[in-house]
């Protein structure tokens, strides 16, 4: 039965590493999947994360089935750092929340959610947005539509166009934002911007579905959190997604978090059991380890302290390593200014070439990108800037 299925093409992110891996060339540079990586390349397991681990090493005294919401200690944790202590919705105990598989799992399962809620609805997202988003919610089989978000040609956001498409988007449909970090532009909006699309959600009445996979890497911890409390804080129902792939370095134990922000109590049960049988019927329940080790350094006051500090220096390291590249191109005579580089935040800039340049980029100088022309800004270092630098201008 097998021979019905033809053969897919490498997915356009995850492929990456495969073709970088597979070339011989020694000058390689890779800057596709979005992995922290350090001045040698390499990405280090969190010094807070290894402590935890060996704390886990210690104390784990079973390997039975946890709850079916996952590590209670991670939710609530995470749940504090999202929307902050205190937050109304978790005073008014409206918030209903499970560990997922990673930020996929979360987006997955709330996608499937949103199908149980209203099998016609549909979800608009950036343009353009994270590739994965739209085979997660696209396999739930949601409609998926695109508002305007990213001007290539300016480099920056196209927040009239982007408030005047969402001003035709009907009650009850989705609207899926990036808390921080938007990938894959970098461009974030800014807090009198998450204020404009807080009105228009209160007026148009649909329904804020708030992907965080980067929280620390835009402007810190609290700061990159001001979307998804501003708009948690203010309207009867947010959903959200968060990974601590990225900032706690979990990445291949799948860290995830689904939150659903509901009107009342009452509610916040019945969706806590859709959410739980959605998660039933697809993996049981999330598997515990990750959940388990950020439970760790958010409940003890020295490792969280050591963690907000390495999620700091990533921060601030991406933040320089903005600034070399863009200095280096200026050095090189780039024909172009890249100064937007260093306004974009996080992990991820968007060059602005043509995918015909990064092609090019790619077989003449092994230089490896995303075909959008994002690039992980974390793949940079003092060691390749010269030679990505060369690179660009000669593709330019
Ligand atoms: C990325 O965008 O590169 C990461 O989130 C990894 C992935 O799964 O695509």
């Amino acid at each position: 039965m097998f021979e019905v299925l033809p053969l897919l093409p490498a997915d356009p992110i995850l492929g990456l590493s495969t073709a970088y891996r597979e070339d011989p060339n020694p000058l390689k540079i890779d800057l596709g999947v979005g992995v922290y990586k350090d001045e040698q390349g390499k990405t280090p397991i969190l010094s807070s994360v290894a402590k935890a681990q060996r704390i886990l090493l210690q104390t784990e005294d079973s390997k039975t089935y946890i709850t079916p919401q996952g590590v209670q200690g991670y939710i609530d944790g995470m749940l504090e750092l999202l929307l902050g202590k205190g937050h109304p919705t978790l005073l008014e105990d409206r918030v209903a929340a499970v560990q997922a598989p990673g930020g996929c799992g979360a987006l997955r399962i709330l996608s499937e959610l949103l199908k149980r809620c209203d099998s016609e609805l549909t979800v608009w997202v950036s343009d353009p947005t994270w590739a994965n988003h739209i085979p997660l919610i696209g396999n739930a089989g949601l409609k998926i539509e695109t508002y305007p978000y990213f001007d290539k040609a300016s480099a920056s956001i196209k927040f009239d166009q982007m408030v005047d498409c969402l001003k035709q988007v009907k009650k009850g449909d989705v609207v899926l934002l990036h808390g921080c970090c938007h990938n894959p532009t970098g461009a974030d909006l800014t807090e009198q911007q998450w204020q404009v699309v807080l009105e228009l959600a209160q007026k148009q009445g649909f329904v804020p579905f708030i992907d965080v996979a980067y929280q620390g890497f835009g402007d810190g911890l609290e700061q990159d959190a001001y979307g998804v409390r501003l708009l948690s804080a203010n309207l009867p129902e947010v959903i959200v997604a968060a990974s601590c792939s990225k900032n706690f370095g979990l990445y291949r134990e799948r860290v995830g978090l689904a939150v659903m922000v509901t009107a009342t109590p009452t509610i916040r049960k019945s969706i806590q059991t859709q959410i739980q049988s959605i998660a039933r019927g697809i993996y049981s329940m999330p598997p515990s380890y990750g959940g388990a080790l950020v439970d760790i350094i958010l409940h003890d006051d020295e490792l969280k302290a050591e963690w907000k500090a390495e999620v700091e220096q990533m921060r601030v390291r991406m933040q320089s390593l903005r600034h070399l590249l863009v200095d280096k191109l200026a050095e090189k005579g780039a024909d172009r200014d890249f100064n937007f580089v260093n306004k974009q935040k996080g992990m991820f800039s968007y060059l602005c070439i043509s995918p015909e340049q990064v092609q090019a980029i790619r077989t003449k100088h092994s230089v490896y990108f995303v075909d959008s022309s994002r690039v992980n800004i974390a793949g940079i270092s003092q060691n390749n800037v010269d030679a990505l630098a060369t690179a660009l201008v000669d593709v330019l």
